[in-house]
């Protein structure tokens, strides 16, 4: 499973990107704008410092206007992908942007069927939102599962980008599931590294090797 970040945050992205495990980020309107910086400028920074797919999301209702703000943005770097959302709208735009070889993750999928269509149209990635699920008393995971096997038995070239993740448990569930990208945000990222018995492990051999330290070497 490919590991992408979910912020728009260049200290959050430079950070996770330092310890080896980041393949992309995601962004969307609402991370941009807790930047309070130039749109375009954050996108740029960020496609400079990781080396894989950057979504950039469009925020126009339709197909015609979507399509000429995603072939704006498609310009700041070859690695930007363009969000588009998940309307019929969004799924016109989607066939053209991928006719003109612009890559395309179509955002806030909330089911089987809205996914099947974006990737029918031409989708280079679906994000199923599995946070926003468990929010209104639905199984975001569930989502995940079924994407991943019906995607696999049909051979779909799609990838799924699990996104809203909101906690561990969501990111070893994609892991298990089948889930090709998990968008994991900062803070997840952080409480993935932490076990308390690698703590209590670590500071038992510090313990313990104090003795063998006395008697000399390096
Ligand atoms: O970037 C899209 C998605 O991950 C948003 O997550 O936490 O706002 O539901 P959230």
């Amino acid at each position: 499973m490919k590991f992408f970040i979910d912020t728009a945050n260049i200290e959050e992205i430079k950070e996770i990107n330092s310890w080896g495990v980041l393949d992309g980020v995601t962004t969307n309107p609402s991370l941009i704008a807790k930047e309070n910086r130039v749109f375009e400028e954050v996108i740029a920074e960020i496609s400079q410092i990781v080396d894989g797919p950057i979504s950039s999301e469009v925020t126009a209702d339709l197909c015609d206007e979507m399509v000429a703000q995603a072939e704006q943005l498609a310009t700041i770097n070859k690695n930007v992908i363009i969000k588009i959302p998940m309307t019929i709208e969004g799924l016109k735009a989607v066939k053209i942007l991928s006719a003109k070889g612009i890559k395309t993750n179509v955002t806030l999928i909330f089911s089987v069927n809205q996914a099947i269509l974006a990737a029918k149209a031409g989708a280079d990635y679906v994000s199923p939102f599995i946070g926003r699920l468990d929010d209104i008393g639905s199984d975001g995971m569930e989502l995940i599962k079924e994407l991943a096997q019906i995607f696999k038995s049909y051979d779909m070239k799609t990838e799924v980008i699990a996104a809203s993740i909101r906690h561990t448990e969501h990111v070893h569930k994609c892991a298990l599931y089948g889930a090709d990208i998990a968008t994991v945000p900062y803070k997840v990222f952080k409480q993935m590294t932490k076990h308390p018995l690698t703590y209590a492990g670590i500071e038992r051999f510090k313990r313990d090797f104090e003795g063998v330290k006395s008697k000399g070497g390096f």
